[in-house]
C-alpha cells in the first residue's frame, strides 16, 4: 500500500515541479529529497531513537511528503503515535493532503516559520527551503532574524538564507530529548554566515553527525548544491564531547568516518576539512605559512575580459601603441605547463600572448594620438561595457588596477577529480604577465624578497614545495561548491602551512 502511494507522489511530485518555471522553485526551495534518500534519512533516524518509544513526527517543509512517505516504510504503523507538517504552498501542500491524510498527516498549510511553537515532537526530519537571502525581502529578514533569535539565542546574519532559520527555530518543536535531522547545503560549515550555526549546534543542543554527501554525486540534480544531514538531540550538550564527521558513500555506509570532539570544533572555522583531514595543528612557533613567504592577492578585475584582452592580432590590427598594453596570462585553462617561460623581453613563449588594454590617458589624447585605438574605444561604449559594474565606478572607465606580475600564480578554482587530481595549481611565471582574477598573485614578502635576492633559485625551490603541498592540506582551507568545485579565497591560502627544505 505505502509502496503503492509512495510511486503516486513520485510522479505527482514530477507533475508539479513541470509546472513551475525553476524561478518559482527557487523562491521557495522547491526541490524534493529523492525517494531513496529520504528512506535512507528515515533509516537512520530510528538508530538514533530509544527503541520504546513511539514516534511523533513532523516535517516543517512538507512538499508533496517525501519524509513522510519513508516514515510510513521505515516504521510500523503501531511504532508511530502522531505525524504533523507544515506546507506553505498550496501547489504541492493540496496533493500532499490528498495523498496523507488517511494515511493519519495532520497538514498546516502555511508558514512554518510564523507557527507557534509546539515542543510536542520527539523527530523532526526536514529539508527546509534553500532560498537566499537576496530572495528575502528586508522585513521579512527582520523578522526572521528576530524570531531565530528567540528561538535559538543566536540571531544569524543577512546572508543566511531561510533554511538557516528553520533550522535555529525549531529547537522550539522539540521535546526533551529529542532527534531532528536536516538535510541542507553544506556550505554553512565553511562561510561567514554559518558561524552563529556552528555556534548553536555546539551551545544549545548535542550535535551528534554531520554526514556530507560527495559533491561529485550530487544529490539534487537540479539545485546543484552539495548538501549534508545535520543531526541533533535535543539536549543541553556536555562540556565536551565527541561528534562523528561521515563523508560519501552513504548515510548507512559512509566512505570516511572521523570523530571530532566539540572543543576542537569550536576552534575551527572550517569544518567540511572533517572528516577527510584531522584537527588543525595549534599554531606553534617554526610552522611556516605561505602568508610568511607572499603576500596574496587576487588577480585584477579588468571589467570585461573580451573587450580588454586583445591577442597579437588585434594589437596589430588596432595599431595599439606599446605603452597603452601589458602583458597578461591567460586564464588557467588555456596553461598546459606549470612554467610559463619568457623572452628576453620578458613576454611569454609557451602560452599564448594576449595584452591588457590599460593606455592611462584621457580620451581627448587617445582620440588625437591614437584614432584605431580611440575608434575601439567608441565601439566598447557602442558595447555598453563602459556601463558594466566595474567600468562604471572608475574615474576613466577604462582604467585598470595597477597589479604586476607575480613570480607566482595559483588556480585557485578546480576539481579533486580531473587528471591531476590536485584542484589548484602553482605555476611559476617567469615572465611580465600580470594576471586576471582567475588566479590568485603570490607577491613575495619583503622578507621573503631579500632571500630570493641573495639566492634566485630560492623562487623554484619553493614553486616545487608549492606543488607537492597535499591536495588535502589545501582542501581543508577551501570551500567546496556543488558538483566538486573547490575554491581557494586569498585568506585561505595565506594560511596554508608550507615545510621548506
Ligand atoms: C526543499 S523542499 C522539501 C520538500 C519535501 N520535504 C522533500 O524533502 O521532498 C521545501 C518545501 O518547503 C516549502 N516551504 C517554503 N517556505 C516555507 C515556509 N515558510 N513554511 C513551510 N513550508 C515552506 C516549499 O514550498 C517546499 O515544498
Amino acid at each position: 500500500m505505502i509502496e503503492e502511494l509512495e510511486s503516486s507522489r513520485i510522479e505527482i511530485q514530477a507533475h508539479l515541479d513541470g509546472l513551475k518555471t525553476q524561478e518559482e522553485r527557487n523562491r521557495l526551495g522547491q526541490f524534493a529529497t529523492p525517494s531513496l534518500l529520504a528512506r535512507d534519512i528515515l533509516f537512520h533516524a530510528k538508530e538514533f531513537l530509544p527503541a520504546n518509544e513511539r514516534v511523533r513526527f513532523l516535517d516543517p517543509a512538507l512538499g508533496s511528503g517525501a519524509f513522510f512517505a519513508a516514515l510510513k516504510r521505515v516504521f510500523k504503523a503501531d511504532e508511530i503515535e502522531s505525524s504533523s507538517a507544515f506546507e506553505i504552498d498550496p501547489h504541492y501542500g493540496g496533493p500532499a493532503e490528498e495523498l496523507w491524510v488517511k494515511q493519519g498527516l495532520k497538514i498546516t498549510h502555511g508558514d512554518f516559520t510564523q507557527a507557534e511553537p509546539d515542543p510536542a515532537f520527539n523527530l523532526i526530519i526536514c529539508n527546509p527551503p534553500y532560498v537566499r537571502h537576496h530572495h528575502l525581502k528586508g522585513d521579512e529578514k527582520k523578522r526572521l532574524q528576530q524570531s531565530s533569535l528567540t528561538a535559538s539565542g543566536h540571531k544569524p546574519t543577512g546572508l543566511a538564507g531561510l533554511y538557516v532559520h528553520f533550522l535555529l527555530q525549531c529547537q522550539a518543536w522539540m521535546a526533551p530529548g529529542a532527534i531532528a535531522g536536516w538535510l541542507i547545503p553544506s556550505e554553512f560549515m565553511d562561510v561567514n554566515y554559518g558561524k552563529e550555526v556552528k555556534k548553536y549546534l555546539l551551545d544549545k543542543v548535542t550535535l551528534l553527525q554531520i554526514h556530507r554527501f560527495c559533491p561529485e554525486d550530487i544529490q539534487f540534480t537540479d539545485a546543484l548544491v552539495s548538501s549534508a544531514v545535520v543531526w541533533i538531540k535535543n539536549e543541553a550538550p556536555k562540556s565536551e564531547h565527541e561528534v562523528l564527521f561521515t563523508f560519501g558513500g552513504s548515510l548507512a555506509k559512509p566512505d570516511i568516518v572521523k570523530s571530532v570532539s566539540s572543543k576542537d570544533l569550536a576552534k575551527e572555522a572550517k569544518w567540511t576539512r572533517f572528516p577527510k583531514a584531522g584537527v588543525r595543528e595549534e599554531e606553534v612557533d617554526g610552522v611556516v605559512r605561505l602568508s610568511d613567504l607572499f603576500s596574496i592577492k587576487r588577480g585584477l578585475a579588468t571589467g570585461d575580459n573580451k573587450f580588454f584582452v586583445l591577442n597579437e592580432q588585434q594589437v596589430a590590427s588596432l595599431n595599439i601603441p606599446a605603452t597603452a598594453l601589458r602583458p597578461i596570462l591567460p586564464s588557467p585553462r588555456y596553461v598546459k605547463d606549470d612554467e610559463i617561460k619568457a623572452d628576453e623581453e620578458g613576454l611569454p613563449t609557451n602560452v599564448e600572448r594576449l595584452f591588457l588594454l590599460d593606455p592611462k590617458m584621457p580620451e581627448e589624447e587617445i582620440q588625437s594620438k591614437h584614432p584605431e585605438l580611440y575608434r575601439y574605444l567608441l565601439e566598447g561604449k557602442e558595447k555598453r561595457v563602459d556601463q558594466g559594474y566595474l567600468c562604471k565606478g572608475r574615474k576613466r572607465w577604462y582604467d585598470q588596477e595597477q597589479r604586476g606580475p607575480a613570480p607566482i600564480v595559483c588556480t585557485y578554482m578546480g576539481r579533486s577529480d580531473g587528471k591531476s587530481g590536485r584542484p589548484f595549481r602553482f605555476l611559476l611565471n617567469r615572465s611580465k604577465a600580470t594576471m586576471a582574477n582567475t588566479y590568485l598573485a603570490m607577491y613575495p614578502t619583503p622578507a621573503m624578497q631579500q632571500r630570493l635576492d641573495a639566492d634566485p633559485s630560492l623562487l623554484e625551490k619553493v614553486w616545487r614545495q608549492l606543488n607537492e603541498i597535499k591536495p588535502e592540506v589545501l582542501l581543508g582551507e577551501g570551500r567546496v561548491y556543488g558538483g566538486g568545485l573547490h575554491k581557494l579565497e586569498p585568506k585561505e591560502l595565506s594560511k596554508v602551512p608550507i615545510e621548506l627544505d
